[in-house]
C-alpha cells in the first residue's frame, strides 16, 4: 500500500486554516442542491444563463474573496437556496434576480457573467470558439504533461475537489460524481484542460477547477499526480444486473479495441479507464457522447456507439461497471485516505 502523501517532510508543518475556508461539506451541500437542476441541462439558453449565476455565485460563497462577514454569506445561501426552488418550477427571471442579490451580499461583480452569457451572435463565431476551445486545451494539456508534479502540492489543491470526489477520490455510486482513483494521469489532465478550455461543459466543476482558483498547468499537473497516489474501489455503482451476457458480448464487439480487455483504457492514448466506474456516470457519459453533446468526445467512439439502443447502452454499461481492476490497484477492504485524518 502507498505511504500517505501528507507525510511527504515538505507539508508536515501545521496547516494554516484559511480564514476564507467555508469549505468541503458545505462545497458539496450546495453542489447537490444545484446539481440535480443543472447538470441535466446545461444546453437549454435560460437554465445555462442561470448555471452560470450560481457557479460564480458558489465560487465566491468557497473563496470569499471580499472578505465579507459570515453572516453575509449565511444570507446569500439562504437566497441561493430560494433562487436554486425557483429555477426548478421554471421562473427563471425570478431566479437570476434572487441570484444577483447574492452578488451585492458578497461584493462581486456580474460583468463576467454577463458577458459569458451574452448570445453567440453566429455559427461562425461558435465555430471559432469551438476551435479555439480544442486549441487551447491541447496547449495546456501538453504543457501540463511535461511539468515536473509535486504530489504534495496536488494534495493541497486536491483537498477542494474532496467535497465532491471524496477524500478517497471514489466519487458517488449514484454515479452524479465519477470514480477518480485510478484514471490515468494523461486521461486527468487532458479532461481538466478540457474542461477548463470550454471543451468539454461541466459548469458544476469549473468554478472549482479554474486557473482564478487552482492556478495554471503546474496545478493541473500536481492535482493529477495526486489523483495517481489513490487506489480504486470496487464498491462502486452498478447497473441491474440483468442482460450481463449480452453486455459482456457488446464489450467486446465494440469497446474492447479501444478501453482493453477488462477496461483499464490507454494511458499513452488517453482513453480513460472504465472498469469499476459509477453505472450511472457511465450512462450519462455514454449518453451525452453517442448524442454529440460532449464536445471532446471521441469522433470514431461516437461513430462506433452510434446504433445503441436503450437495452444494448444499459447492458454493455452494467458489465463495464463490474469490470475489476487487478489487485494491486485496488484499495484494500475499509480503506480511508489518511491525508485526510483528522489530527
Ligand atoms: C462541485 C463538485 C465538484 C468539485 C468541487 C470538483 N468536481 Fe470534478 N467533477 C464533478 C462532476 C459532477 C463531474 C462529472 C461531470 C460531467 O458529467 O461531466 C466531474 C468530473 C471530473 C473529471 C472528469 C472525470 C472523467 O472520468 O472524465 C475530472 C478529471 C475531475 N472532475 C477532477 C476534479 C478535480 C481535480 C477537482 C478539484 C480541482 C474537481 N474535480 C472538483 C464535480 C466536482
Ligand atoms: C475508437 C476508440 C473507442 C471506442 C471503440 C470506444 N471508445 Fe469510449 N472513449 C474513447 C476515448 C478516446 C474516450 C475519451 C475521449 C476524451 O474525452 O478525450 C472515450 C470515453 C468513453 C467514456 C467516458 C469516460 C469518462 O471517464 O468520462 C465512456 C463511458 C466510454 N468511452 C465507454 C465506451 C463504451 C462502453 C464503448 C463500447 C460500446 C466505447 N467507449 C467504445 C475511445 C473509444
Amino acid at each position: 500500500m502507498r505511504t500517505p502523501v501528507s507525510t511527504d517532510p515538505r507539508t508536515t508543518e501545521p496547516r494554516e486554516r484559511s480564514p476564507r475556508a467555508f469549505r468541503p461539506t458545505m462545497v458539496l451541500l450546495l453542489f447537490l442542491s444545484a446539481s440535480a437542476g443543472i447538470l441535466l441541462d446545461a444546453s437549454s439558453g435560460h437554465a445555462a444563463e442561470f448555471a452560470d449565476y450560481l457557479a460564480a455565485v458558489d465560487q465566491a460563497l468557497v473563496k470569499n474573496p471580499n472578505a465579507v462577514p459570515k453572516h453575509a454569506l449565511y444570507s446569500c445561501q439562504d437566497r441561493r437556496a430560494f433562487a436554486v426552488r425557483l429555477e426548478r418550477r421554471g421562473e427563471d427571471v425570478r431566479a437570476i434576480r434572487s441570484l444577483r442579490f447574492c452578488f451585492n451580499l458578497l461584493g462581486i461583480s456580474t460583468a463576467a457573467v454577463d458577458r459569458a452569457s451574452a448570445p453567440v451572435d453566429s455559427s461562425a463565431r461558435q465555430a471559432a470558439q469551438l476551435e479555439k476551445g480544442r486549441e487551447d486545451a491541447r496547449r495546456e494539456y501538453e504543457r501540463a504533461l511535461q511539468l515536473e508534479p509535486d504530489p504534495a502540492r496536488g494534495l493541497e489543491i486536491y483537498r477542494s475537489c474532496a467535497a465532491c470526489h471524496t477524500p478517497e477520490g471514489w466519487g458517488m455510486a449514484s454515479g452524479v460524481v465519477p470514480q477518480l482513483a485510478g484514471q490515468h494521469r494523461s486521461v486527468v489532465i487532458k479532461q481538466l484542460a478540457d474542461i477548463r478550455a470550454g471543451n468539454r461543459q461541466n459548469r458544476v466543476m469549473l468554478p472549482y477547477a479554474s486557473v482564478e482558483s487552482i492556478g495554471g498547468a503546474q496545478a493541473i499537473a500536481d492535482v493529477a499526480a495526486y489523483i495517481d497516489t489513490l487506489e480504486i474501489s470496487v464498491e462502486n455503482g452498478h447497473g441491474d444486473g440483468q442482460a450481463l451476457a449480452l453486455g459482456e458480448r457488446l464489450y467486446g464487439e465494440h469497446c474492447a479495441r479501444c478501453h482493453g480487455a477488462r477496461g483499464e483504457g490507454d494511458a499513452a492514448k488517453q482513453i480513460p479507464r472504465i472498469q469499476s466506474q459509477h453505472y450511472g456516470y457511465l450512462l450519462t457519459q455514454f449518453e451525452l457522447i453517442r448524442d454529440g453533446k460532449r464536445l471532446n468526445a471521441n469522433p470514431e467512439m461516437t461513430a462506433q456507439i452510434a446504433g445503441f439502443e436503450e437495452r444494448e447502452t444499459k447492458a454493455v454499461l452494467d458489465w463495464v461497471s463490474r469490470l475489476e481492476p487487478p489487485e494491486e490497484l485496488r484499495a484494500p477492504a475499509g480503506w480511508r485516505n489518511p491525508d485526510f485524518a483528522s489530527p
